[in-house]
């Protein structure tokens, strides 16, 4: 039950729950801590119930966000589901290939999910959970954050309002940036596409997805080429050991070098190592020596692609790109309608806030589209998108807008799912 209010565009929330919405949470690590931080800042609107992880600190992390005793804390996913049903909405945020099961032990149970992206490991689990939540009168709605950031529902709502005309040519790219890429597609969780999903499917389904929401169509054709070129044996400086600790010659010049973690690149460890945070050089050193870290990043057990390129033509006849490059650094975006083109994206800008620049094609005239200000964690956090994705949840799953049952985003899985296939077809006759 809700109470409508009188309200302006991107004021939250569009009416008062009656009752905070009930959160649990499976999987406490990165994602899933960042989530149930920003909702327990919200707790008129949220209340956090439960919280399962195999590692007992992290379920104490988020415990701790709520009153004493408030949050049951479990040590597996299966204990937890043991329990029943918890909560109103799940927050599953294990890794890539658990998504499924654990989505389709919580459908049975009567939850909503916010499902981290990727769904599933291929098309045809991501089209079953789809099925099964029509099924059952359920809704997940994947962690799509780039929706939420004030940029892209920006972008989103200029087209809505038709000041591009007819949508006909969508260009994107993301540059993951070199290290970024190191950290997390060579030594780090989605570096072997078998233990995970890949790279255009467990970085790129945001721009999959956003291709897909923004020319809202679905693929049609798809192609894509990419390979990985330079995270390899062979690019090794001369000399270097399997380890950046064990005395690498290069370790002056070498952008990836290990002992960064211990210096500029410091915040990145919080998402990879417990108590990260507190940790003093000792230790993180010694987490160095042994961990996935400190690996040489020539000289790691990787296979996601460093560089891909996708074009597809949509349903609707809009044709879109996207390159994916480690070499770059931040998202573009470019949209071409029968009325007006838009642009915009962080490599652009020098400094400050986001900005988009429309241009009129019959006028010529370019005006300069300043970005809303985004909620209390401003652009940190995905652009602002983790907070704006929370800031919605209520109104994705329980308000008067709430989403239908079904699997939100199922276009945009489809389309990187079809991007990969053609990328290893054409790899396969080279
Ligand atoms: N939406 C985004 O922008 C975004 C960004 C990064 C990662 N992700 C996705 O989020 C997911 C989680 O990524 P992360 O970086 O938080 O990983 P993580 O490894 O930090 O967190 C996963 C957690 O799940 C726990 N876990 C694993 N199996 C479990 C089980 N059976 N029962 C209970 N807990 C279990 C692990 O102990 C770990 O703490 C991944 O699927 C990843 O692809 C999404």
């Amino acid at each position: 039950m809700f109470i409508q209010l009188g309200r302006e565009l991107n004021e939250t929330p569009p009416w008062i729950p009656v009752k905070a919405l009930q959160v649990a949470v499976l999987g406490c690590g990165s994602r899933g801590r960042t989530y149930a931080r920003i909702a327990a800042s919200m707790p008129d609107r949220y209340q956090i119930t439960a919280a399962a992880d195999l590692v007992a600190t992290r379920c104490a992390q988020v415990a701790a966000l709520a009153a004493p005793g408030a949050v049951r804390s479990f040590t597996d996913a299966s204990s937890f589901f043991q329990a029943g049903k918890l909560a109103d909405v799940l927050i599953i945020s294990t890794q890539d290939t658990d998504h499924f099961d654990h989505a389709v032990t919580a459908l049975h149970l009567g939850y909503d999910i916010l499902l981290e992206k990727p769904a599933a490991e291929s098309i045809e689990r991501c089209e079953e959970l789809d099925a099964l939540a029509r099924q059952l009168g359920r809704r997940i709605v994947l962690c799509f954050v780039l929706r939420y950031t004030p940029f892209y529902a920006k972008v989103k709502s200029i087209i809505d309002e038709g000041l591009l005309g007819k949508i006909i040519t969508i260009r994107a790219s993301e540059g993951v940036e070199p290290f970024h890429q190191a950290h997390s597609f060579v030594r780090g969780h989605w570096s072997n596409t078998t233990a995970s999903t890949p790279m255009i499917v467990a970085k790129c389904s945001h721009d999959a997805d956003l291709l897909c929401w923004l020319s809202g169509s679905a693929p049609q054709t798809v192609q894509s080429l990419g390979s990985l070129e330079w995270f390899r044996a062979e690019n090794a400086p001369q000399g270097a050991p399997a380890r950046c600790t064990d005395g690498c010659p290069s370790r002056r010049e070498c952008s990836y070098d290990a002992h960064r973690y211990l210096d500029d690149k410091r915040s990145w460890l919080r998402m990879v190592m417990d108590g990260a945070e507190d940790a003093d050089d000792a230790r993180i050193l010694d987490f160095l020596k042994t961990s996935d870290w400190g690996r040489c990043v020539y000289r790691c057990d990787n296979d996601a692609v460093d560089h891909q390129v996708l074009s597809a033509r949509m349903k609707n006849g809009v044709t879109a790109t996207l390159t994916m490059t480690a070499f770059d650094s931040g998202r573009t975006i470019e949209i071409h309608g029968t009325r007006a083109s838009l642009r915009g994206g962080s490599p652009y800008q020098q400094a400050g806030t986001p900005e988009l620049w429309l241009r009129e094609h019959h006028s010529g005239k370019v005006q300069t589209i300043p970005i809303p200000t985004p909620g209390k964690d401003g652009y940190s956090g995905h652009g602002g998108g983790d907070f704006g994705l929370i800031d919605s949840l209520d109104s994705l799953f329980s308000g008067p807008a709430a989403l239908p049952p079904g699997l939100d985003g199922l276009h945009g899985h489809r389309l990187a799912f079809l991007a990969e296939n053609a990328r290893r077809e054409v790899l396969a006759t080279v």
